[in-house]
C-alpha cells in the first residue's frame, strides 16, 4: 500500500490514446484521473461562445482566469454548466490547440493542474504534464501511435457518437493540431527526457494498461500491488 502521493504523467499527440488509457489506470490505481486537454477545451468553447478570437492573448488569458472549471469523475463543468460533450466539437479541437499557445492561458491552466496534483495521486494527461507542469513525476509515459492508426481510433470514436466525418478532413485536423502543439513556443508537446516511450500501434487497449501498470509498479512499488 503507498501512502504518499504519486504522479504519473502521460503525454502524447491526439489520437495515441492516452484518455482511455489514464481514466483505466486512474481506475485501477484508485488515483484521480485529470484530463488536462479538457480543461483548454472548456476556455476554448467559453472563447467560442463569446466570440472572442482564440489569438488575442490578452482576453484569452483574461477568459482563462475567469473561467471557473470543475474536473469531477467524467465529468467537466465551466461556471457552473456541465460541458462535458460541449467540448468535444471538432471547432472546440481545433480552438483549444490555437489558445494553448499563449503563455497566459497555459499559466493559468498549469497551476490549476498542479494544486490539484499536489492534494491527490493523480494519473494526469495531457501535452506537457511530464516536462513542465510535474517535471519530479514519479511516472512519466510518452504515449504514442502512427498517424494513420490515430486517425482510424479518432474515427471510430467519432463514428460512435453517430456523428459523420470523412476520414481526410479528420486526418487534416489532427496533423495541424499536432503541428501547432508540437512547434510552439512554450510548453510543446515533447518527450520529457526521462518518459518511458510506448508505441500502442499494434496494441489492443488492455496490452497498453498492462504495459504501462508494469511500469508504474516498477517505478513506485517496487513490484508490489498498490491495494
Ligand atoms: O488532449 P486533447 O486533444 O483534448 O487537447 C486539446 C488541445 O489542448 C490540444 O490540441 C493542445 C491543448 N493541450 C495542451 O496544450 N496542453 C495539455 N497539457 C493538454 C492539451
Amino acid at each position: 500500500m503507498t501512502q504518499r502521493r504519486v504522479v504519473v504523467a502521460i503525454d502524447g499527440p491526439a489520437g495515441a490514446g492516452k484518455s482511455t488509457i489514464a481514466r483505466r489506470l486512474a481506475e485501477r490505481l484508485g488515483f484521480t484521473y485529470i484530463d488536462t486537454g479538457a480543461m483548454y477545451r472548456a476556455v476554448a468553447l467559453w472563447a467560442l461562445r463569446q466570440n472572442v478570437d482564440p489569438t488575442d492573448m490578452h482576453r484569452m488569458e483574461q477568459l482563462a482566469l475567469a473561467a471557473e472549471i470543475e474536473l469531477q469523475p467524467g465529468r467537466i463543468r465551466l461556471n457552473g454548466e456541465d460541458v462535458t460533450e460541449a467540448i468535444r466539437s471538432p471547432e472546440v479541437s481545433s480552438g483549444a490547440s490555437k489558445i494553448a499557445v499563449i503563455a497566459g492561458v497555459r499559466r493559468r491552466m498549469v497551476d490549476k493542474q498542479r494544486s490539484i496534483g499536489e492534494r491527490a495521486s493523480v494519473v494526469m494527461e495531457g501535452r506537457d504534464i511530464g516536462t513542465v507542469v510535474f517535471p519530479d513525476a514519479d511516472v512519466k509515459i510518452f504515449l504514442d501511435a502512427q498517424p494513420p492508426e490515430r486517425v482510424r481510433r479518432r474515427l471510430l470514436e467519432v463514428r460512435a457518437k453517430g456523428e459523420q466525418v470523412a476520414e481526410s478532413t479528420l486526418a487534416l485536423e489532427m496533423e495541424e493540431r499536432d503541428r501547432r502543439d508540437s512547434t510552439r513556443r512554450d510548453a510543446p508537446l515533447a518527450q520529457a527526457p526521462d518518459a518511458i516511450y510506448l508505441d500502442s500501434t499494434a496494441l489492443s487497449i488492455d496490452e497498453v494498461e498492462e504495459a504501462v501498470l508494469k511500469i508504474v509498479r516498477q517505478r513506485v512499488t517496487n513490484g508490489k500491488e498498490f491495494h
